[in-house]
């Protein structure tokens, strides 16, 4: 039974204040999470509740949203098992009463969400991808490594946001991180030879500043050679343009050499350029959160041979979600648990994608802490795709390095790759 809630204001990767909740049980076991934050959130998020109260981190304290869960959300689930996940994450929507979840907020909320998880997974002495998977929950995922950072994870440095690496020829996880990691070193050097600094975005990628976005992929297939793999076989690449963040109404405005673009079927026209040149096999917002029109054309042109995938259009909303499906505006979903703000509505997320045959990329946010519940939950969920960025920033080495405990832990029942 869960006996008291306990919440503390901490900080995220970026030093700005999260919700880290504390969900302790009367047999004295306690689960803990900390929520992450977004930068290029999309506008149909779930609401996370910041003081802005400007005299203390300039707005952007969580004092509310840590006294909802201490005086409104804790008394309110005291006593309740934590084992009953859905009935306790529907408990707390209705708590909170607003669609947005801005009433107690989506970071306190989904902090209690997961810390409940995480508690009764303790008490069953079972490990978290366990519990809330299966005994059958074995996939590890493979990992899209964003190891070029631009957009506003960099100050623009480049226009598009994430320049990704995945190692389609690894067998197994540990192996994946091992072409990565490599991958990652060998471009170091080669952007050092370049006479580039070597400095990191808010992910761990080099934040580099190309004349031309196009650099950014021809300078990581020479990583991909130079650290002795071969591109496209081997490795590949995957982009989030995050492209809301250069869009300004309907028009897309690319600072580092379009080529002209400037409406949705140019900037398609140039993916599927890339596409022709790259081995590109994953595009995630390539186009804005409010051009469906784009990403159907997307999904059309490219959708058979590159996974096109949907995160601020879609922010993990079952409902968005169904749209997309009908509409064909995409082939596949990236999961960000705080976009939706609890554990149970992610998963229902999911079984959407599952049962429309739709691919899903369980995230972190680029504002993000040492928690890893998202490393268990990619297993739990067996997708077999997780995207947490590059491998420095310890934020984002805690989640691959949680899998490879369990990948070790499984031993030889282990799954990999999607
Ligand atoms: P965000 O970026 O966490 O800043 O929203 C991640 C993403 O766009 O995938
Ligand atoms: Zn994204």
């Amino acid at each position: 039974r869960i006996e008291s809630v306990r919440a503390l204001e901490i900080l995220d990767s970026r030093g700005q204040p999260t919700v880290r909740v504390y969900v302790v049980l009367d047999n004295g076991v306690v689960g803990t999470a900390s929520v992450p934050s977004g930068a290029s959130t999309g506008k149909r998020e779930a609401l996370e509740l910041r003081d802005g109260d400007v005299g203390r981190y300039g707005g952007k304290g969580v004092q509310k949203a840590v006294a909802h869960v201490e005086t409104i959300m804790g008394p309110a689930i005291r006593g309740m098992d934590p084992r009953g996940q859905a009935e306790i994450d529907q408990f707390l929507i209705d708590l909170d009463g607003s669609p947005g979840k801005g009433r107690l907020g989506a970071n306190a909320i989904l902090g209690v969400s997961q810390a409940v998880a995480r508690a009764a997974a303790r008490a069953l002495d079972t490990p978290l991808y366990a519990y809330l998977g299966g005994t059958g929950a074995n996939r590890l995922p493979r990992p899209m490594i964003n190891i070029l950072n631009g957009g506003l994870h960099s100050d623009f440095t480049l226009d598009f946001q994430e320049f990704m690496i995945v190692p389609v020829g690894a067998d197994s996880f540990r192996e994946a991180l091992r072409y990565g990691a490599e991958t990652f070193a060998a471009l170091r050097q080669l952007l050092k030879a370049r006479g580039y600094a070597t400095r990191v975005g808010d992910e761990g990628g080099f934040a580099v500043s190309f004349d031309d976005n196009e650099e950014a992929c021809a300078v990581i297939v020479e990583a991909i050679a130079a650290a002795g793999y071969e591109p496209g076989v081997d490795i590949a690449l995957a982009l989030d343009p995050a492209a809301s963040a250069f869009c300004k109404d309907g028009t897309y405005h690319l600072a580092h050499n379009g080529h002209g673009v400037s409406d949705s079927r140019a900037l398609v026209a140039l993916y599927e350029r890339w596409v022709g040149k790259y081995p590109i096999l994953s595009i995630e917002d390539g186009l804005a959160e409010d051009d469906w029109q784009g990403f159907q054309d997307l999904t059309a042109r490219l959708g058979d041979k590159v996974q096109i995938v949907g995160d601020d259009i879609l922010v993990t909303n079952p409902e968005l979600i169904a749209r997309a499906i009908a509409e064909k505006a995409g082939n596949a979903a990236l999961i960000k648990p705080n976009q939706i703000g609890t554990v149970s509505e992610t998963i229902a997320a999911i079984q959407l994608c599952r049962k429309a045959g739709w691919a899903f990329v369980v995230s972190h946010r680029s504002g993000d802490t040492e928690d890893d519940f998202i490393a268990d939950f990619a297993v739990a969920m067996g997708g077999g795709q997780i995207k947490t960025g590059s491998v420095c920033r310890s934020e984002r080495v805690a989640k691959y390095n949680r899998l490879l405990e369990i990948e070790r832990e499984l031993g030889r029942g282990a799954q990999f790759g999607p």
